[in-house]
C-alpha cells in the first residue's frame, strides 16, 4: 500500500497566486515519490479550478461538502459540483468542522454517504471534542467511527480513509502538542481492530489510516516509522513546500525500507 500524505490548507494561502505557487513546489517534486507516496491536497474550494489544471501527481480534495445535490443551501458546495473539477478525496469530520460550525456524528455520517454516492473518498478525521481528555481518547474514537459508519454497507466502509486527529494536537489549537508516536500508533491500530470486525482482517490491513496533529519535517519519524500509520494529515506543515515534501520523504524513505 503506497503512504498517503493529506495536506489540509484550511483557509490558506490568501491569493491564487500563492496557492499556485505552493501547489507547484509540491506537484514538481511528486515525480520522485509517487511510486510509494500518493498526496492529496486540499485547498480552499476557490482554488480547485485553476489547481486541478496543474495536478498530474496530486490528487485534489476538498475540506467539506453539503450532503445534497442540489438546492437553496446558500453559501454551500455539493459532492455533485466537486466531481466535475476532479477532486476525488474529501476531509469529513474534522474537528473544526465539528467545534466551530458545530458538526455533528449525523451530519458527518450524511455526508460520509453522500460523496461515496459519487465515488469520492471521504477521509473522516476522529478524535474531534474537545471535551475528550488523553485518557478518553480510545472511548470518543469508537463512538465517533461507530457513528460515522453506522448503517453503511460494508464494501463503502471499505472505501473510507480514517486519520485519528486527537483534538489537542492540532497545532493551533492552545497549549497543542502532537500525539507520541506509540500513542498514535495505539488508535490507528485500534480503528484498523474496529475496521476488522465489519470489513474482515484482509481488508482492514490495506485500508490507509493516517495520523494527523502538528506533524512536520522535525517530527515526522516519530509517526513514519509504526508500520500501522499509513500516512499523515497534515495541516500547518502543509503551506511550506519543503516542510511537507520533508514530509513526505520521510514516509516514502519508510515504505521503501519495509518493502
Ligand atoms: P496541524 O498539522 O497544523 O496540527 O493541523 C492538523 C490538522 O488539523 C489537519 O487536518
Amino acid at each position: 500500500m503506497k503512504k498517503l500524505i493529506v495536506a489540509n490548507w484550511k483557509m490558506n494561502p490568501k491569493t491564487s497566486d500563492e496557492a499556485r505557487k505552493l501547489f507547484l513546489g509540491i506537484e514538481h517534486r511528486m515525480h520522485f515519490f509517487n511510486d510509494k507516496a500518493q498526496v492529496v491536497l486540499c485547498p480552499p474550494f476557490i482554488y480547485l479550478p485553476q489547481l486541478s489544471l496543474y495536478s498530474h501527481h496530486i490528487r485534489l480534495g476538498a475540506q467539506n461538502l453539503h450532503a445534497k445535490d442540489s438546492g437553496a443551501f446558500t453559501g454551500e458546495v455539493s459532492v455533485a459540483q466537486l466531481s466535475g473539477l476532479r477532486v476525488t478525496h474529501v476531509i469529513l469530520g474534522h474537528s473544526e468542522r465539528r467545534i466551530y460550525f458545530g458538526e455533528t456524528d449525523s451530519q458527518v455520517r450524511e455526508k460520509i454517504e453522500a460523496a461515496l454516492r459519487h465515488k469520492m473518498i471521504p477521509v473522516v478525521c476522529l478524535g474531534g471534542d474537545p471535551k475528550a481528555s488523553k485518557g478518553t481518547m480510545k472511548r470518543l474514537v469508537t463512538k465517533q467511527f461507530k457513528a460515522a459508519v453506522n448503517g453503511l454497507d460494508k464494501k463503502l466502509v471499505g472505501k473510507i480513509i480514517f486519520v485519528y486527529e486527537p483534538i489537542w494536537a492540532i497545532s493551533t489549537f492552545k497549549n497543542a502538542e502532537p500525539a507520541t508516536g506509540e500513542h498514535a500508533a495505539e488508535l490507528t491500530l485500534h480503528i484498523r481492530d474496529l475496521l476488522e470486525k465489519i470489513v474482515g482482517t484482509v481488508h482492514a490491513a490495506n485500508m490507509p489510516i493516517l495520523y494527523g496533529g502538528s506533524v512536520n519535517k522535525a517530527n515526522v519519524h516519530e509517526f513514519s516509522k509504526f508500520p500501522t500509520i499509513d500516512g499523515a494529515l497534515v495541516g500547518a506543515a502543509s503551506l511550506d513546500s519543503d516542510n511537507f515534501m520533508t514530509v513526505v520523504k520521510e514516509f516514502h524513505r519508510e515504505s521503501i525500507h519495509k518493502t
